[in-house]
């Protein structure tokens, strides 16, 4: 099986459709969706739309998805974020906010392959940014391979019998293949606002056959999404920071 992994997408159709297009020559059986299709960016029906219509789909939610349909408060989020989400939720309709809202909790086990969270498989809210919070999730869990979202930031970790390994992913295609008796917690990064100093959206490919994972980097019309997050009179710096990767 192929298993196209997406995660944080964040209303941001420019960089899912230049995802989706670059995909559209390559085969994969299923996709994998990690959280955060929604809020920041400025099409969230147009991405919720498009995601929903890819089939077969395994999805989970992301903060965001619970902020903007109204599963929590966002009592949590920054002002920006906030106003985001309240934006976004004015601008959903009644059925793509229905979709988002019954989206399931993670973790969710994906045909006995593999486990799939958005903060992390403890805690679906948690980050998992270096390799104390990888150790504890480790140490918690039996998964022997996990993807997850949340930190918009690409990275494997790795844990032998003896050590915990980091590895940065290299643009803008980075594959690598799973060794066996290792354990791994794997960020496709994200499609819609990533974090490690790439403006490219970002995604990655598992073959379970092959046993490999590649993290791709797309580019895209960076200054159209901006645009439109502006026009939309949403916050400015939603648009700066898809510039810088930031
Ligand atoms: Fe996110």
């Amino acid at each position: 099986m192929r298993y196209l992994i997406l995660s944080d997408i964040h209303a941001n159709r420019e960089a899912l459709s230049a995802v989706l297009a670059r995909v559209r020559r390559k085969r994969w059986d299923k996709a994998v969706f990690l959280g955060d299709l929604v809020g920041y960016g400025a099409h969230p029906n147009q991405t919720v739309e498009m995601v929903r219509a890819l089939k077969p789909l395994v999805a989970i939610r992301g903060n965001h998805d619970k902020v903007c349909s109204g599963v929590e408060d966002g009592e949590m989020f920054n002002r920006v974020a906030l106003q985001a989400a309240q934006w976004t939720r004015t601008r959903l309709t009644q059925q793509n906010l229905r979709w988002l809202y019954q989206l399931p909790e993670g973790p969710a086990i994906v045909d006995d392959a593999f486990a799939i969270a958005h903060g992390t498989p403890i805690d679906e809210d948690a980050y998992i940014f270096g390799e104390i919070e990888a150790l504890n999730v480790f140490r918690q869990t039996t998964f022997p391979l996990c993807f997850f979202g949340h930190s918009h930031f690409p990275v494997v970790f790795g844990l032998s019998p003896e050590a915990i390994h980091t590895v940065l992913t290299t643009s803008p295609t980075f594959r690598f293949r799973l060794e066996p008796g290792m354990r791994y917690l794997i960020n496709p990064g994200s499609i819609g606002q990533p974090r490690d100093g790439s403006p490219l959206a970002s995604f990655a490919i598992f073959d379970s056959q092959s046993r490999t994972v590649s993290i791709n980097r797309v580019a895209y019309a960076v200054d159209r999404a901006q645009k439109r997050i502006l026009d939309a009179g949403l916050p400015r710096p939603l648009a700066d920071r898809l510039a810088l990767g930031r």
